[in-house]
């Protein structure tokens, strides 16, 4: 089975004896001479194994001498901490919590004492496999101070659904429960998703004490309009839960860029996209089938964050991005000498499907034939195989080495194995891999399903996700990965978010 953990760490990640009985239909007292001897019949081994999976906690070896694949959230780059005060809405933060543990956040769950009333901290547990936290006072000795460790060190506290009464007590500084307390004795940025009936929303009670805590810098995520869960009709419904998703991670993102602004006049970003297509005469050419989907949701993505983008593209039948510089090309050739002319960048990030060959045509007299006319059908003609210059290995290995080179592996097997030598091979820092087969057929889809490894040969792998939703998590690692190594130029000060 997995290789990670010991048999009470594997039971405290599935939430606890109690959880673990309950999923595995056994005694807690039987769990708990798990953890004593640990050891797990092997009758329950394929169970276990199925829930560790859906938890995205399973990890496993693909070689002896690969190490650990981890699902991507493990290193997370930025904590959040959810309060879910009680409304209505609060089974849909459920999904929230679920979509940002699943994206490598780290993330901490509050749950007032009303919204214990619709949602229990079991189920919180269940989904991001940590304690939920309702209690101010607790016996437990290493949670006398909830309120003050779980204000610390957050990137961002979302209040969602945030309803009329804990509005009205934020903007009264009252703390008479453990949210309220940590909400007075943060520093982080706070969010606030409200939610609550379309009178209640519009009664100038509630709108002043917008306005006052609007003032004060809590970032408001407006409720949308439609049919209530009470039947009326108005402003008051939580936003869509993919809107608080991309509102809070685009702000946690683009202060990354922000971050990276301070670095150089502004972070430059370098792309290439789409396939080549390598000219056999003047209307015959060999290219491959991919879409230059992928590149070209990472130049968008880092586009909105701010950054400077320059894409450089293959023939694609998609929507040019409106990036700063977009540059088509068709060879091999073309796309490398467009890459020199724009290396002056701080990541390059090759999603290009280069042609690895061109075909000259020769004449059985080993004669060289010219690409300028067409060929004609003759049994005389015969093809070199010519290889095409490796674009990202040259811009290694270049004297003007962006700071981060960025490669993509497609592979229809032995994944791992060949994108781990890829990396060495080009000498990258950072290799996204893909396998392609019928599930996961890649070019000209809209999903995709990625391994991250990095230079260290740590594999942290994707669910099927959307190009755009792939583009966000590879930008993340990017920029996570930009900042370890060259976090010693950062002015920490004037970043901290
Ligand atoms: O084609 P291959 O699997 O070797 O591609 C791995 C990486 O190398 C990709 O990032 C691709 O864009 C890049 N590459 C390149 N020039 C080539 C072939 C591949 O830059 N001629």
């Amino acid at each position: 089975m997995n290789n990670f953990m010991n048999i009470s760490e594997l039971i405290f990640k599935l939430g606890g004896t109690g959880s673990v009985s309950k999923l595995l239909n056994t005694n807690p007292s039987t769990v708990s001479n798990w953890k004593k001897n640990n050891k797990i019949p092997k009758s329950y081994m394929n169970e276990l194994d199925i829930l560790l999976k859906e938890r995205n906690l399973i990890t496993f070896t693909e070689n002896e001498d690969d190490k650990s694949i981890t699902p991507i959230r493990k290193n997370s780059k930025f904590s959040i901490l959810v309060i879910i005060s009680g409304g209505v809405s609060c089974y849909k933060i459920l999904e929230l919590i679920r979509l940002y543990y699943k994206n490598d956040f780290d993330i901490e769950v509050v749950l007032t004492k009303s919204a214990q009333k619709f949602i229990t901290p079991l189920i919180v547990t269940s989904l991001i496999n940590k304690k939920c936290f309702t209690e101010l006072f607790s016996s437990e000795e290493n949670e006398n101070m909830n309120h003050i460790n779980l204000a610390r060190n957050k990137n961002l506290i979302l209040i969602a659904p945030c309803t009329a009464n804990f509005i009205a007590k934020m903007t009264h500084g009252i703390a008479d429960d453990l949210a309220l307390n940590i909400i007075l004795a943060s520093n982080s940025k706070i969010f606030i998703a409200p939610s609550m009936n379309p009178y209640m929303w519009e009664n100038k009670a509630t709108q002043d004490n917008l306005e006052t805590l609007k003032k004060r810098g809590v970032v408001l995520i407006n409720p949308n309009s439609g049919l209530m869960a009470c039947g009326e009709n108005g402003t008051g419904r939580l936003p869509e839960i993919n809107e608080i998703f991309s509102f809070t991670t685009n702000y946690l993102l683009k202060k990354d860029v922000k971050k990276c602004i301070g670095f150089q006049s502004q972070l430059k970003i370098l792309i290439t996209a789409g396939p080549t297509q390598e000219k056999i005469d003047p209307i015959r050419y060999v290219s491959n089938n991919s879409s230059g989907k992928q590149g070209y949701a990472l130049a968008e993505e880092f586009l909105k964050l701010g950054a400077h983008v320059t894409l450089i593209s293959g023939p694609t039948n998609i929507n040019k991005p409106n990036v700063n510089k977009f540059i088509e090309v068709l060879s091999a050739e073309e796309m490398l000498s467009q890459v020199e002319n724009n290396i002056d960048c701080d990541i390059f990030i090759s999603s290009a499907a280069v042609c690895d060959w061109k075909l000259i045509p020769y004449t059985l007299k080993n004669k060289k034939l010219s690409n300028n006319d067409k060929l004609k059908k003759n049994k005389d003609i015969f093809f070199k195989l010519e290889t095409n210059p490796d674009i990202i290995k040259s811009v290694s290995k270049n004297k003007k080495r962006p700071r981060l080179v960025i490669g993509f592996a497609a592979e229809t097997k032995n994944l791992i194995q060949n994108a781990k030598k890829k990396l060495k091979e080009k000498q990258l820092d950072m290799i996204i891999a893909n396998l392609i087969e019928k599930e996961n057929a890649i070019f000209g889809e809209e999903f995709n399903k990625i391994f991250i490894i990095d230079k260290q040969c740590n594999i942290q792998e994707s669910e099927k996700l959307t190009k755009k939703e792939i583009a966000n998590l590879i930008i993340s690692k990017t920029l996570k990965l930009h900042e370890e190594t060259y976090a010693k130029n950062y002015n920490r000060k004037s970043i901290s978010i």
